[in-house]
């Protein structure tokens, strides 16, 4: 695939199975994230990628925890791929990925969040041309907003004031890979000279 078919045909993954991703794998796909652009050339971001089943989960929980779904009225995300929005029985908002990746990054820096999302479309990218399925998942600093939250970031190695702005899944795709989804028209505009 060339990068422009590889565009088109990646989707977000929700379903996943148990093998997990190969390490060079996704320490290239890590390298692809610090590869990406980011304000005033300063690196602010960090990514810490989670690989232990039973903490992917209990932070995938503390994800979905503080979703308030009283604001999700009219939402609806994906037949093929439901989304906890979708799905209210899902507990974690990471779907059993075996791998998942916080993407860190200065909590008081104007372009802090905009880092963070070059990094992670950066990783998805990435993972798509190494043929493993991914998801960017958002709720970084609610994800983390408790004791055990401050806790964990203090564990690994994360800096004082760093805030979790997303998550990127990495895993195989359980079931059919989804199809490309048809463009919503209307949504550019080339300027020209007169
Ligand atoms: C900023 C951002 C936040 C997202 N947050 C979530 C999320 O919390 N949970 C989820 O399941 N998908 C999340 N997604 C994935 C989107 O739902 C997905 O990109 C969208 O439905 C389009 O589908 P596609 O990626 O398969 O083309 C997020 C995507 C972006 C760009």
């Amino acid at each position: 695939m060339n990068i422009f078919e590889l565009i088109r045909h990646r989707r977000s993954i929700r379903k996943y199975e148990e093998r997990q991703v190969p390490r060079e794998d996704l320490e290239r796909i890590i390298e692809a994230g610090l590869y990406a652009p980011n304000a005033g050339g300063g690196q602010r971001s960090m990514i810490v990628a989670l690989r232990d089943p039973k903490l992917t989960e209990a932070v995938g929980r503390m994800n979905v925890g503080k979703l308030d779904r009283s604001r999700l009225s009219g939402s609806f995300v994906s037949n093929e791929q439901p989304s906890i929005i979708d799905d209210p029985t899902l507990k974690s908002g990471f779907y059993g990925a075996p791998t998942v990746c916080v993407v860190f990054a200065q909590g008081n820096f104007l372009y802090s969040i905009p880092d963070a999302f070059c990094c992670a479309e950066n990783m998805v990218l990435a993972a798509t041309e190494l043929g493993i399925s991914s998801c960017i998942i958002a709720r970084g600093e609610e994800t983390f907003d408790s004791d055990y939250g401050h806790q964990l970031m203090h564990d690994w190695g994360v800096p004082l004031g760093y805030v979790a702005r997303c998550f990127v899944l990495l895993g195989y795709c359980k079931g059919d890979y989804p199809a490309v989804k048809p463009r919503r028209q209307g949504r550019y505009n080339i300027v020209e000279a007169d």
